[in-house]
């Protein structure tokens, strides 16, 4: 692909100035990639309505055509444009948390492009709640088709700096409006089904999902399943497949009580070191003390009391333990209640299940 220029715009996230905005959208309407902020991580946005236009999402990214895209929209009204049938469900859910980082999967309408939806009957609509998407799609008076603004199989970008790492010279802009709010995408929740399902924890807990709709199941990935429903699996919820988020760096996850972990930890750093490793470990506050003098290089995500501080840095935390070149990355698990569940989630994605129990 023909390369490009690529400007970092700084934008005020509250108050974007509109000439800023309008230069974005202007890109937008001519079918070309804009990299914007939103409340969850850094999306790489496309008229959703130009085909060709969602094609170049695809190669910069280099993500296969089976994994299909949200699409971003800032009015209500529009989702009835995109969808052929809007529960009750999905309008209470929406009224409850829209704008924010909700994502329903609900059967298409044919005006939305089959290169969007990857074939599928369904398509996957969220109403983001940064000013500057909402700003946005207003000014494009369209919707936008936007993915994570990583590379296929990198960590999602939750600063504009991610995104120009993984996309400079395949994007010509993206907007900066500093460190997203959330750090973990958004919770998709398919609604085309009888049974509502979680396909994806995310910026909205499972609890607070249950409590408008309590029927709510979760899909989990396979964990430590076989190749075969590993495949079966991905069908059933395109992109959630384990590869997905395979990070260059090997990691591992441990599991067991604070001193277990440490000890545990303190370990394998030790063995990893002395065959001339460098390891990077992924600690929360409390893990300080005791790992400070292992010679292990530490990112340390906030305190565990406090899970969305963990969310907001944690990917953050994989891209700098991977610049700094770690052979080897280490991380605890963390409680799945609220927003622990998305944690955990890419975590597990991260380590591709390879966790530690120590006991
Ligand atoms: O927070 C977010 O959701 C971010 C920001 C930019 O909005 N976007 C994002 O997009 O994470 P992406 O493409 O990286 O992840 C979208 C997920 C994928 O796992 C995809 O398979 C799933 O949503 N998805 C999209 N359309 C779907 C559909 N029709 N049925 C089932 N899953 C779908
Ligand atoms: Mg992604």
């Amino acid at each position: 692909m023909q390369s490009v220029q690529t400007t970092l715009l700084a934008v005020d996230p509250l108050q974007p100035a509109p000439a800023d905005i309008e230069r974005a959208a202007a890109l937008l309407r001519a079918g070309q990639l804009v990299v914007f902020p939103t409340e969850t991580v850094y999306g790489l946005g496309a008229d959703a309505l130009q085909v060709q236009a969602v094609h170049s999402i695809f190669t910069a990214k280099g993500r296969p055509y089976s994994d299909p895209l949200i699409v971003h929209i800032a009015e209500y009204q529009t989702l009835a444009m995109l969808v052929t049938h809007i529960p009750q469900d999905a309008l209470r859910l929406a009224e409850a948390f829209w704008p924010g980082p909700l994502t329903l999967v609900l059967p298409a309408h044919e005006r939305v492009p089959r290169i969007v939806t990857a074939g599928m009957p369904t398509v996957a609509v969220r109403m983001p709640r940064h000013p500057v998407a909402l700003a946005l799609i207003r000014a494009t008076a369209t919707q936008i088709a936007a993915p994570s603004a990583n590379r296929f199989m990198h960590i999602s970008p939750t600063t504009a700096q991610h995104a120009f790492t993984d996309l400079h010279g395949r994007v010509p802009l993206i907007l900066d409006a500093g460190p997203c709010e959330i750090g973990v995408e958004s919770t998709v929740l398919d609604l085309s089904t009888d049974i509502p399902t979680l396909l994806r924890p995310g910026g909205v807990s499972l609890e607070m999902l249950r409590t408008l709709l309590p029927t709510v199941q979760h899909f989990t990935s396979p964990r430590a399943s076989s190749l075969e429903q590993n495949i079966a699996d991905a069908h059933k919820s395109p992109g959630q497949m384990l590869v997905h988020y395979a990070p260059t760096v090997p990691t591992y996850l441990f599991d067991g009580s604070l001193s277990q972990i440490h000890t545990a930890m303190l370990t394998t750093i030790q063995q990893h070191l002395a065959q001339g490793q460098h390891v990077g470990v992924l600690i929360a506050d409390e893990d300080l003390s005791a790992l400070q003098n292992s010679g292990a290089k530490l990112y340390t995500l906030g305190s565990l009391t406090q899970p969305e501080q963990i969310a907001a840095h944690l990917f953050a935390g994989l891209r700098a333990l991977e610049e700094a070149n770690v052979t080897l990355i280490l991380c605890r698990t963390f409680a799945e209640q609220g927003i622990g569940l998305a944690i955990q989630d890419r975590l597990l994605k991260a380590s591709g299940s390879k966790i530690i129990t120590v006991s």
